[in-house]
C-alpha cells in the first residue's frame, strides 16, 4: 500500500540558503543523526547521486530502514526526484523536492512530494505511522531551520560540522575502473565434473596473499 503525502513550506529567507539547505546531504550524519544512522555518498555526477543510508522512523527505538537512495537532479525546478530502494526488498519509495521563487514577496516555496511504501504491520495502523512520520518531520525540520539561520546570520552556505567528508568507503569509482581491491586472503577452486561417469574432483587452496 502507498501513502502520498504533500508538504509545502514558504520560506521569507533568500532564495540560495534554503536552496542549498535542501539539496545539502552532508549535513545529514551529524544535524539528522537521530533520525539519521547512516549517510553516505555512493557516486555523483552533475546529473545523479547515489546514496546509501539507515533511516530510523523513530529516534528512540533501535530499528532501522536501510536504503539505496538515487536521486536526479531536476534544474527546471532547482529540486530532485529519489527513488528509495530498500536494501532488504520490497517496494519503492519516491520523493519530488520542488522550489517556486515569488520574487515579489521575497519568498521561496519548498515543495516535497512522498509516495511511502507502508509494509504489512504500519498497514494495519496508517495513522499511526502518519503520527510518527510527523513528529519526526518537525523534529527534522527545526534542526534545518537552525542551520539555516546560522548559515544566514554567517552569510555562508556552508557550516564547520558540515564541511566534514563522508568517508566512501564502497569506492563505486574503483570498481568501475576495474580496479580491484587488496585480498588479504585467497580461495583458489579448481572442478571436473564429468556427467557421463559421475565424476567430480574439487580442489581447493586457502592462502595468504602476498
Ligand atoms: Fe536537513
Amino acid at each position: 500500500m502507498y501513502l502520498f503525502l504533500k508538504h509545502e513550506i514558504e520560506y521569507k529567507a533568500p532564495a540560495e540558503y534554503i536552496l542549498d539547505a535542501d539539496l545539502d546531504w552532508t549535513h545529514f550524519t551529524h544535524l539528522h543523526k537521530k533520525s539519521h544512522k547512516l549517510f553516505m555518498l555512493l557516486a555523483k555526477t552533475p546529473d545523479y547521486s547515489v546514496f546509501l543510508y539507515r533511516t530510523r522512523y523513530v529516534s528512540f527505538l533501535p530499528f532501522s530502514t536501510g536504503f539505496v537512495v538515487f536521486r536526479e537532479y531536476l534544474p527546471e525546478s532547482e529540486g530532485y526526484r529519489q527513488v528509495y530502494i530498500p536494501v532488504n526488498g520490497g517496494n519503492p519509495n519516491v520523493l519530488e523536492s520542488t522550489h517556486i521563487r515569488h520574487e515579489e514577496k521575497g519568498t521561496i516555496t519548498s515543495s516535497a512530494k512522498f509516495y511511502f511504501w507502508l509494509n504489512w504491520y504500519w498497514r494495519l495502523v496508517p495513522s499511526l505511522f502518519c503520527n510518527l512520520l510527523r513528529m519526526r518531520m518537525i523534529k527534522v525540520w527545526n534542526e534545518d531551520f537552525s542551520m539555516i539561520k546560522e548559515r544566514i546570520a554567517k552569510q555562508s552556505t556552508t557550516n564547520q560540522a558540515c564541511s566534514t567528508p563522508l568517508p566512501d568507503l564502497f569506492r563505486f569509482d574503483r570498481v568501475f575502473l576495474k580496479e580491484m581491491p587488496e585480498a588479504q586472503v585467497a580461495f583458489y577452486g579448481k572442478m571436473y565434473k564429468d556427467f557421463y561417469n559421475e565424476k567430480l574432483s574439487f580442489k581447493t587452496k586457502i592462502r595468504p596473499q602476498t
